[in-house]
């Protein structure tokens, strides 16, 4: 399987996870070891409760994209006994990248407890009986709505028209601009969720402000009871689409995303406006083969506030991720830590609903580290020095922050950067532009300086002329 694909799977995997309220709750409380057990006792339940959200056939899912292979039925997961022993006591399955100090922390978090693991390792080293199909839990219901895992939708938008990648095309980016019109939408509404549904495997992700997107900054894609955001007639949705996939001839592919959105009824209005936003460092270079390049940035909260979750995103050389939380009283709280950054899984780290509440004057402080090393598997060229830029083959430096005012119907301010905005540097923009192509900002023309912004969005895309951003 190509590697687009997987991601993409993974990816379409991981929203519909988010959106399922079934998997907010694995149980962690298997009872005690059995030492040889079967698969419709011990093992079903298991995979009920922590791995079918994925490992199902179709059901509620973007464009039917789902894990690979299916563990419903003691047929299709027999043959995954021993790789499924290997993921589960490696804990690669099922996919959770948190560090273990934060178990509990998270409302989606994904992990087994050490008497399950024990189970599923016993159970394939005792020949992965079946036992008696009478000892079977009851099958699991899995919400089916057209394949819209949030309900059925209040409205189905898409990107506005049918747009071909070319065969060969690796990366490529991509804006569409529609419309949301009086016959779609004649009243303001308050949106409870978004999902969104590649037309597309060649789709690596979705950003359509301000609704939200897939990968990067998975929102989840039903807000808690109370949490919104206000959707008005008008408003236009900007769809920045990067395709990803391998080049060549036949890859070509059409693309058609489409997104769905539920409202909360008429006369309810919640009392948080949800923002999501990121932290953002754009300066950095990290020197060919260095293991472990950090960079930091952060950002105050000025106002008393409620944090929903958090995305790290970072591409191919990503390795770690931390936010930590400085309080006005001088006390620090790791808030999130990701010792193992895996691009592929684009995790959201979503708090319990009501978010966690924080203090005005919290400033948040962001670390990001990178290995540009030959011992990184994943890395594209450990010679390159590398900036930030968005192919995959470039670096990223976003630490996608979810959040609301404290106080209800207050509106926090979004310009979609959290950082930039609170901390906007222009000598440092003057100086990153100074290297990066030799000209002094002060000293040019208005049309010289409309020149250096396009070439650099023109460097950052690593497309020149790919359509506006
Ligand atoms: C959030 C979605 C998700 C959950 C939950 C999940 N998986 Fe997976 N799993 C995947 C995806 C996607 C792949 C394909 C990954 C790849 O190809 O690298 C996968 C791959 C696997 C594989 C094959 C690995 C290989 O390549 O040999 C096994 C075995 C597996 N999962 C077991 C489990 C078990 C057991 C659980 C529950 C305890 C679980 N998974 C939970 C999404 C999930």
């Amino acid at each position: 399987m190509s590697r687009s694909i997987t991601r993409l799977l993974m990816i379409a995997a991981l929203v519909s996870l988010v959106a399922l309220p079934a998997a907010a709750n694995p149980s962690n409380n298997t009872a005690d070891v059995v030492e040889k057990p079967t698969f419709f006792k011990d093992v079903l339940p298991v995979l009920q409760q922590n791995c079918q959200v994925c490992h199902r056939p179709g059901g509620a899912n973007l464009g039917g994209m789902v894990a690979p292979m299916s563990f419903t039925t003691y047929e299709s997961t027999r043959p995954w006994a021993k790789s499924i022993a290997r993921q589960v006591e490696a804990r690669t399955m099922p996919p959770w990248h948190a560090a273990p100090r934060h178990a509990g922390t998270f409302d989606n978090e994904r992990t087994l407890a050490d008497a399950e693991i024990a189970t599923l390792v016993n159970w394939a080293k005792s020949g992965a009986k079946s036992g008696d199909a009478t000892d079977a839990p009851a099958g699991k219901e899995w919400p089916v709505n057209n394949g819209w895992s949030i309900g059925e939708p209040d409205l189905v938008i898409n990107m506005g028209q049918k747009y071909f990648v070319e065969d060969d095309v690796e990366d490529h980016y991509i804006t569409f601009t529609t419309t949301i019109t009086k016959e779609m939408l004649p009243e303001p509404r308050w949106v409870k969720g978004v999902e969104f549904r590649p037309g597309s495997e060649v789709v690596h992700h979705i950003i359509a402000r301000p609704l939200g997107g897939i990968a990067p900054g998975n929102d989840p894609s039903l807000y808690d009871e109370g949490f919104g955001t206000l959707l008005e007639p008008g408003t236009e949705i900007r769809w920045a689409m990067h395709y990803h996939k391998e080049a060549g001839e036949g890859t070509g592919k059409w693309d058609f995303s489409e997104a769905a959105i539920r409202f909360y009824p008429e006369d309810y209005t919640p009392e948080h406006i949800i923002v999501n936003d990121p932290m953002v460092k754009h300066d950095f270079a990290i020197p060919p083969g260095d293991p472990n390049f950090q960079a930091k940035v952060s950002s105050t909260f000025e106002r008393d506030s409620l944090l929903l979750g958090y995305t790290p995103h970072m591409h191919l050389r990503g390795s770690y991720a931390k936010y930590v939380a400085m309080y006005p009283d001088g006390t620090e709280e790791v808030l999130l830590e990701v010792p193992k950054y895996d691009f592929n899984w684009q995790t959201h780290y979503k708090y319990p609903a009501g978010g966690k509440p924080i203090p005005a004057g919290t400033k948040i402080e962001l670390t990001m580290a990178w290995d540009n090393s030959e011992g990184n598997p994943n890395n594209p060229d450990p010679t390159a020095t590398v900036h930030f830029g968005q192919p995959t083959t470039a670096e990223m430096m976003f630490g996608f922050v979810s959040y609301a005012d404290a106080e209800p119907g207050y509106q926090p301010e979004s310009t979609g950067f959290l950082s930039s905005r609170r901390e906007r540097d222009p000598e440092r923009m003057k100086k990153m532009l100074k290297e990066r192509f030799n000209v002094d900002w002060d000293t040019l023309s208005e049309d010289e300086r409309a020149d250096v912004l396009k070439r650099l969005r023109e460097a950052r895309s690593g497309n020149a002329g790919a359509g506006d951003r």
